[in-house]
């Protein structure tokens, strides 16, 4: 539906937000691989995380709502018609997991997707997948994917891409055939796998590759750090690897946070976000935002279900700009849309690079926020791997555009609340996706 989004006078407010997707998503895959059953509090009600849960089902596990808990019941065995075609939906996640998993058991399915899905790269997968021995045929790197299960061979891997779901449908796999995995990290990324892995089930181990002080070779009075491997962090499961089942207790997902923050940041109101995820792979956006010159304060700090959560107030004031790159890029990943609008009001020029792999999102990211950029009338320059983004101190009131994309369907709802003049988005169902009451949480801090 087209939505009419009017100028906001002022922001503040206290609220939660809907449980963490990329969390949920592990929890509805690790069913399949669970001697017991999982029972997950606080599963979000987003369409993503329901693809996952109709996903698991096809395979036999039985979703239950019990207390305002989700229970996942696995079957003694999982079973499924061969070539079932499993629609992943808009969903990566779903799709590149399930496709670990699947590869790693006995059965054959195809994994289909929507048109933007079905746009995605899923070599990143395949390609490893299938020097684990994995039998999967895929649409020129795309999907329709078809996997025949079949048992697999132990296995090392240095991630080629930071990418978490790679990193996880590869353990998933091991986890599926009983034989090792060992992914080498040199960029870090999201680790909900292997925590909930350690919460749930045995046989993960992680290793951090810290910096070692040596002599310097061209000075022996000096010394300087290095790195004793290539990579570092390194995730392994054993042959022996299992999930028991267990309880998962989710935090707020901090990426939808994000986009409160967000408007806090710009308008230099205050809103606070109860319960939200603080896992250190998540939090760079909140890293990011002191560093522009918001205030930024955590109380209730806690660790549940392997998780670190707390209660987060962000105050924003005049904001800063910023360059922004490298394993700084990897942690924002999912908050860059909304670091574009924060920048669109910053003083000065911000400068995004390393962000190619925003081309390969729910939309083309860069692409999209460019576009909405220039239609608020900001500068913005589109290059191969970021954006040039020059912070002005009025965004005009425009005809904004979704792209099928959540994320960028929540950064420009956010932009329009500092519009001069009310502005529209063509299409607002794509918050269905993360967060279905995403605008009841905007109205909820639009004082
Ligand atoms: C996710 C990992 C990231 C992220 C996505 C969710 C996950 O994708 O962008 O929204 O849950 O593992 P990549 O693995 O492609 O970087």
């Amino acid at each position: 539906m087209r939505r009419r989004i009017l100028p906001a006078k002022k922001i503040g407010g206290r609220l939660q937000v809907p449980g963490d997707k990329s969390i949920a998503h592990r929890a509805a895959m690790l069913s399949l691989l669970s001697a017991g059953p999982i029972t997950v509090r606080n599963f979000p009600d987003g369409a993503d995380c329901r693809t996952s849960l109709r996903a698991v089902e096809k395979f036999g596990v039985r979703v239950e709502c019990k207390d305002g808990d989700l229970v996942l019941e696995p079957p003694a065995r999982l079973s499924i018609e061969p070539e079932t075609i499993i629609d992943c939906g808009n969903s990566g996640t779903t799709a590149r997991l399930l496709a670990g998993i699947v590869a790693g058991t006995d059965l054959t399915v195809i994994l289909s997707g929507d048109e933007s899905l079905s746009a995605r790269p899923m070599k990143r997968i395949v390609d490893p997948l299938t020097a684990m021995g994995a039998d999967m045929v895929d649409s020129e790197g795309h999907l329709p994917l078809k996997i025949r299960g079949s048992r697999l061979l132990p296995f090392e891997y240095h991630m080629p891409v930071a990418s978490a779901q790679v990193k996880s449908a590869l353990l998933l796999a091991g986890l599926a055939s009983g034989c090792s995995v060992t992914v080498r990290e040199s960029v870090i990324t999201r680790n909900h796998t292997e925590i909930m892995l350690r919460e749930i089930g045995r046989g993960v181990s992680v290793r951090e590759i810290r910096p070692v002080l040596e002599e310097d070779p061209r000075d022996p009075r000096r010394r300087r750090t290095s790195m004793p491997e290539d990579f570092k962090r390194e995730i392994a499961v054993s042959a022996e690897a299992c999930v028991d089942g267990g309880h998962v207790d989710i935090p707020g997902d901090v990426s939808t946070a994000a986009f409160l923050f967000a408007a806090a940041a710009i308008s230099g109101g205050t809103v606070t976000v109860e319960n939200v995820g603080l896992n250190p792979t998540r939090t760079a956006f909140l890293t990011y935002l002191k560093t522009t010159g918001c205030r930024v304060e955590t109380e209730e700090r806690t660790v549940v279900s392997g998780e670190a959560r707390g209660t987060v107030t962000v105050t924003g004031g005049e904001l800063g700009a910023r360059k922004i790159s490298g394993e700084t890029t990897v942690g924002l990943i999912d908050e860059i849309p909304i670091v574009a609008v924060m920048a669109a009001r910053a003083r000065g020029t911000t400068v995004v690079r390393d962000a190619a792999e925003l081309r390969f999102k729910e939309s083309d990211r860069l692409a999209a926020v460019a576009e909405n950029l220039a239609a608020m009338g900001v500068k913005c320059g589109l290059l191969g791997d970021g954006l040039v983004i020059e912070g002005s101190d009025e965004l005009s009131g425009a005809d904004l555009k979704s792209f099928g994309d959540h994320r960028i369907t929540m950064a420009f709802s956010i932009a329009a609340l500092f519009g001069v003049g009310p502005s529209t988005i063509d299409d607002d169902s794509p918050v269905s996706i993360s967060c279905p009451g995403f605008y009841n949480l905007v109205d909820s801090i639009v004082q």
